[in-house]
């Protein structure tokens, strides 16, 4: 009896124990949780869009060129915010749809933001988050000389006030379409780079694709994730 007694005593006690400490490991985690995200999340946001501009979409085509070399004028952030929001930004907010097409919406593309000189923003590694039409910091420092390394020392890219990089996450695509999700991710990063070519030109600003350089070298410039593959650099400018 006494043994039965303290066995139902056990229980209890371990079952009020856990009552009593749950809400202490649910805050600490919590916290935690909360910490890491405000690391993760210092979010700098852009300046707002542009809708409409001075130059239609018939007259950008026309434009539309390779620019291999710039004046050493910075950019303004408004024209990096409005070229990043043209790569992927989001143009219905009810769907988080975006401005280029993404097979069954599963939006496997990245876009990042070497900055050099950029009115406005330290220079560093940004990652542009469409949701938000904001930037959250990857790295600091002026890496343009690192990632022309990596680019087979194509001067675009060091003389450039900044570059923007579009990488492609082939999961996000192939986890429903298979193997060709891999085609799907390339095409999707032809609409983006399509896209800032058009608004660059709309923008009197210039840029080129860059296809040519070292996949992983890349990677480790920007401190990309090993699933994160580089695909265009576009460096922009006047
Ligand atoms: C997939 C791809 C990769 C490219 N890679 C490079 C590159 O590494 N460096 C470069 O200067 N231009 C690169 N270009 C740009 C082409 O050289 C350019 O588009 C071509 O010469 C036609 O000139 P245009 O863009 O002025 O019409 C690339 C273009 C594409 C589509």
């Amino acid at each position: 009896m006494i043994l039965r007694h303290g066995k139902w005593t056990g229980i209890f006690l371990l079952v009020a124990g856990i009552y009593l400490l749950l809400p202490v490991i649910c805050l600490e985690g919590g916290l935690m949780m909360f910490s890491k995200k405000i690391k993760a999340q210092e979010i700098f946001a852009l300046p707002d869009f542009a809708a409409k501009g001075n130059m239609t979409v018939e007259q950008a085509l026309k434009n539309r060129h390779s620019t291999r070399s710039f004046t050493s004028e910075a950019l303004g952030l408004e024209e990096a915010g409005q070229l990043l929001w043209a790569a992927q930004g989001i143009n219905r907010p009810q769907k988080k749809y975006r401005t280029a097409p993404s097979a069954g919406a599963l939006f496997p593309l990245e876009v990042f933001l070497v900055a050099g000189k950029i009115d406005g923003l330290e220079p560093g590694v940004y990652r542009y988050l469409p949701p938000e039409h904001g930037l959250s910091r990857i790295k600091t420092g002026d890496l343009r000389r690192d990632l022309y390394n990596q680019a087979l020392r194509q001067s675009s890219v060091v003389n450039a006030p900044a570059v923007i990089v579009i990488s492609g996450i082939y999961e996000r695509t192939t986890g429903r379409y298979g193997d060709r999700g891999r085609q799907y991710v390339h095409m999707e990063v032809g609409h983006a780079g399509q896209n800032i070519h058009l608004q660059a030109e709309a923008l009197n600003l210039g840029t080129v694709v860059i296809g040519a350089f070292n996949d992983s070298g890349v990677q480790q410039v920007l401190g990309l994730e090993q699933n994160e593959i580089p695909m265009y650099l576009m460096p922009v400018g006047r």
